[in-house]
């Protein structure tokens, strides 16, 4: 079997980050998304992966090189000229694939116990022309959505549906074989202009293939938006096995599930797990509290900061408030001013989100 990644798309719901950043290279607990879905993949036996690029094709094929960092797994960069659809992609995708039966992950899908088991599944039941998988989500209008009949058969696909029709949602992971290229040039843009993969799907279900549908019950996020990165943060810091290998001062108190790199330091402060501080980053005389990424490079002092993502070379000083529910960039300088007038300074890229604490809360 081969895989292969989507990391095309423009990734406007994650602005500012997102202008100067590929989506998939957001990292949950340290590490990007996209580098998490490659490791799945591998982790279920698969070695060759094709990875759909568009826009930040660069910055991925950089981060991501030959995918030798990941062990016997070879990387082939499949260019997307623009974001015309998953099943667009996919098409795209044919001479990659051949006629291989693959696997399809979204690269911005984070997803709980890996896909090693559902490759199984599909590899073993050759009658199989399709597998997707399937979820309960509390907003399905977000999602492509599936119903299914009593016996468990797909009846019907819809993608974001105005009343959705099931509370099921297509998680980003799907298994095909050769036939899907049939419905993938069979289905017509939908209004949103792009080839979907449900519509392929559906295209597939009514065509008498064979399209199993498997329910996930652990959690899935697809970390499309702010809350969804923190969400995803908090779930895979949970799991994560703690480590401290860096520098922990006498004066500091570091909870068992937090992991300190071996080039990170705390210096006077507390940090309360399941929290992680990457390589080269500095806490002094601060609290990190639980759910909270520090990537490397970071300087933080005087602060509080709890279930925050903080990128890498973020400096954060002496800030009042406690910093919560935050995702903060690459380079961003948060300090004091040390000088009259008492005025706040902001220097905001574009759609960035600034919420202050309030006076008083009624
Ligand atoms: O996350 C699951 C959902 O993913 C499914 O429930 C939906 O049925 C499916 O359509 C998809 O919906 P999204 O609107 O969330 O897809 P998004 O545009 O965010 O793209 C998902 C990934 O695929 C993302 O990493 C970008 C990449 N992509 C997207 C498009 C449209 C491409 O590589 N090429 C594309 O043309």
């Amino acid at each position: 079997m081969k895989g292969l990644i989507l990391s095309g798309g423009k990734g406007t719901r994650l602005y500012p980050l997102t202008y100067t950043r590929a989506k998939q290279l957001i990292p949950v607990a340290n590490k990007p998304v996209l580098f998490r879905v490659i490791e799945a993949i591998r982790d279920a036996g698969i070695r060759e992966i094709g990875i759909v690029i568009g826009d930040t094709g660069p910055e991925i094929r950089e981060a991501v090189g030959d995918g030798s960092q990941f062990g016997e797994v070879k990387i082939t960069y499949i260019p997307q000229e623009s974001p015309d659809g998953l099943a667009h992609a996919v098409k795209i995708s044919q001479h990659f694939l051949g006629e291989d039966r693959f696997v399809m992950f979204l690269g911005d899908n984070v997803i709980q116990g890996g896909i090693s088991d559902l490759i199984r599944d599909f590899e073993h039941n050759t009658a199989w022309n399709s597998q997707i998988v399937l979820t309960e989500v509390e907003h399905p209008q977000h999602y492509g959505v599936a119903v299914l009949d009593d016996s468990g058969r797909i009846q019907q696909l819809v993608e974001k549906p105005q009343v959705p029709p099931s509370k099921l949602a297509l998680v980003g992971i799907y298994m095909f074989d050769k036939h899907v290229f049939e419905a993938v040039n069979a289905i017509k843009p939908s209004w949103r202009h792009e080839l979907e993969i449900t519509d392929a799907i559906q295209w597939l279900v009514t065509n008498g293939y064979h399209v199993y549908p498997y329910v996930h019950q652990g959690w899935w996020i697809d970390t499309g938006k702010p809350r969804d990165m923190l969400d995803a943060n908090s779930r895979v810091l949970e799991e994560i096995r703690p480590q401290i290998l860096g520098k922990v001062d006498e004066q500091s108190e570091v909870d068992a599930r937090v992991t300190v790199a071996a080039t990170a330091e705390i210096i006077n402060s507390v940090v309360r797990g399941p929290a992680i501080i990457g390589e080269y980053t500095v806490i002094k005389n601060s609290y990190v509290g639980p759910f909270t990424s520090i990537y490397h490079h970071a300087y933080i002092e005087n602060c509080e900061i709890e279930r925050s993502i903080i990128l890498e070379n973020a400096r954060i000083c002496n800030v009042p408030n406690r910093l919560q529910d935050s995702l903060i960039g690459r380079n961003v300088d948060v300090d004091v001013a040390d000088k009259r007038p008492r005025a706040l300074k902001l220097n905001l890229g574009d759609y960035s989100k600034v919420r202050l604490a309030p006076w008083e809360i009624k």
